[in-house]
C-alpha cells in the first residue's frame, strides 16, 4: 500500500476550478496510464476484500479500476451508470451534488446482485455523495457491500462519515 501510495501521489495532476470553479480536481490520468502503478493499484484495493463475489465500478473512472479489480479476484465486474445510458428497466438513486441533482443507475435484475458480497470500487471519495448513492442502490438491490475502496481521498470533503457503515480503503488521503 505504501509503495502505491507514493506512486499515485508522485503522478496525480491536480487542476484548479476543474470542473467548476473553487473545485481542485485529482486527474488520475498519468497513474492509469503506468503499467506497475496501475497494477499496484488494483493490487492494494483488491485487498480489501478478498472475498468479495463481485465488484461494482462507479462512472466512469471507476469503470477502469473495477475491471482491474475482478480480473485480480477472478470476479466478474459491474457497472454503476450515470443516469440515462442503460436500457430499462432500471433501478435509480438520485443524489445531491453542489448545485443540482444526479442520478445513478444499474440493470433492475435482481439475480445479479441479491445476496452477493460486493466490493465498490471508483477514483475518487470527495463529499462522498456518489458512493453513499452507489451503495444504497446496490443495497437496495440485495447485495452486501463489504468493502468501499478509491485511489484518492480528499479528506477535508468529509465523504468518508457517509459511509461509516463500511469499510473504507483509501491509496491516498490528502
Ligand atoms: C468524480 C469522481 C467520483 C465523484 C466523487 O466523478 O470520479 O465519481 O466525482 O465526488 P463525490 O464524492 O463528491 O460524490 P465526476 O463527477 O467527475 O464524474 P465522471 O466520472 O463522469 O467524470
Amino acid at each position: 500500500l505504501r509503495r502505491a501510495a507514493a506512486a499515485v501521489s508522485a503522478k496525480t495532476r491536480w487542476v484548479d476550478d476543474f470542473p467548476s470553479a473553487g473545485v481542485r480536481f485529482a486527474d488520475l490520468t498519468p497513474v492509469f496510464a503506468d503499467g506497475p502503478t496501475f497494477a499496484a493499484v488494483v493490487a492494494a484495493l483488491a485487498a480489501a476484500a478478498p472475498d468479495a463475489e463481485l465488484v461494482a465500478g462507479v462512472d466512469a473512472r471507476g469503470f477502469l479500476l473495477g475491471g482491474g479489480l475482478a480480473r485480480n479476484l477472478g470476479v466478474g465486474v459491474l457497472a454503476v451508470r450515470k443516469a440515462g445510458k442503460l436500457p430499462p428497466p432500471v433501478q435509480t438513486v438520485e443524489y445531491a451534488l453542489e448545485y443540482g441533482t444526479a442520478a445513478i443507475e444499474i440493470p433492475a435484475d435482481s439475480e445479479t446482485l441479491r445476496g452477493r458480497r460486493v466490493l465498490v470500487v471508483d477514483d475518487v471519495l470527495a463529499t462522498g455523495g456518489t458512493l453513499a448513492a452507489t451503495v444504497q442502490l446496490l443495497e437496495q438491490a440485495g447485495a452486501e457491500v463489504v468493502a468501499v475502496a478509491v485511489v484518492t481521498e480528499i479528506e477535508a470533503l468529509g465523504g468518508r462519515a457517509r459511509l461509516e457503515k463500511h469499510p473504507l480503503t483509501a491509496i491516498v488521503q490528502i
